[in-house]
């Protein structure tokens, strides 16, 4: 989105360099006029996106399609060289953290690993160099941000043979019936509507064997009002609490941990992140 990146170019070098520019008594001022600004562009944005999602529920387009086509759109636009050096930095160092965890959940290179939302491949590249050859499949529902990581970590991943899919539902069945040992899906959850979670807990059973491990992220902040297990914060962005998996485990069948300690010590984490463990029973 052009005011994505424009923003994102405001913030890393004119807001600040402006703000140190100013005597002292106007960098208060500045501060407050800059995070008003943010604000309203944040929920202008925010109604322009409703309005685009009612519209394609007018032409009996699902969910998915919306968001990965809001992706795609900002995904593509960020495609000039300073986006694409920033992209670069910015991913080139994140994302160990994510394998880490991984490896102490028992993950060994011969095993197998899906991960559910690659996303710009920010962690998948560490998973992917990790893993032997041909062990590493992902998906994702943006096509444009598969590209954005396949361009940066081609040379990289291509000699490991990855296989990456773009996927148009929940349902895992361009999986084509493989089993995997371990699953990974991290900030994923925290953008799909209720029913889309329900239907990935209920179908991720397709790719699972008697020990597969499924560890995923969802947001969870402490101040969920009391007896709320899940709500939505904004046209693409919601809360599960660990009860309201708890419940869609009860009814399909599965075991249901929180392993949030995994996250200790693992800063790229936010702190409302909370981490869970699946398993089928
Ligand atoms: C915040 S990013 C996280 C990407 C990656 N997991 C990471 O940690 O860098 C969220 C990603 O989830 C993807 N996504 C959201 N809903 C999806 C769905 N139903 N199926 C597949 N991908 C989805 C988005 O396209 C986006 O790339």
């Amino acid at each position: 989105m052009a005011n994505k990146s424009l923003r994102r170019r405001l913030e890393a070098g004119l807001a600040p360099s402006l703000k140190a520019a100013l005597p002292a008594p106007l960098q208060w001022p500045f501060r407050m006029l800059w995070r008003l600004t943010n604000r309203v562009l944040n929920e202008w944005s925010d109604v322009a996106l409703y309005l685009s999602l009612a519209w394609y529920r007018l032409l009996g387009r699902p969910y998915i399609k919306w968001y990965a086509d809001t992706l795609d759109r900002w995904a593509a636009a960020g495609r000039d060289e300073d986006c694409v050096k920033w992209r670069r930095a910015h991913l080139a160092d994140s994302g160990q953290e994510d394998l880490a965890i991984l490896v102490a959940a028992g993950m060994k290179p011969h095993h197998t690993l899906h991960e559910f939302g690659v996303g710009q491949l920010r962690s998948a590249k560490w998973f992917i160099q990790y893993l032997d050859k041909g062990n590493f499949s992902g998906n994702d529902s943006s096509r444009e941000r598969i590209k954005n990581g396949t361009d940066i970590f081609g040379p990289e991943i291509e000699p490991k043979a990855p296989t990456l899919i773009v996927n148009e539902d929940n349902t895992f069945d361009w999986l084509n019936g493989k089993k995997v040992d371990y699953i990974w899906c991290h900030a994923v959850i925290g953008h799909m509507p209720k029913q889309d979670v329900e239907d990935l807990i209920r179908d991720v059973r397709k790719i699972m064997h008697k020990d597969t491990v499924f560890l995923f992220t969802h947001d969870e902040p402490d101040h969920l009002p009391p007896g709320w297990t899940h709500a939505r914060m904004d046209s693409r962005n919601f809360w599960y609490s660990l009860a309201f998996f708890r419940d869609l485990a009860t009814k399909y069948g599965y075991a249901v941990d929180n392993v949030t300690e995994l996250l200790d010590d693992k800063p790229s984490f936010r702190s409302y992140f909370r981490l869970a463990k699946l398993m089928l029973k």
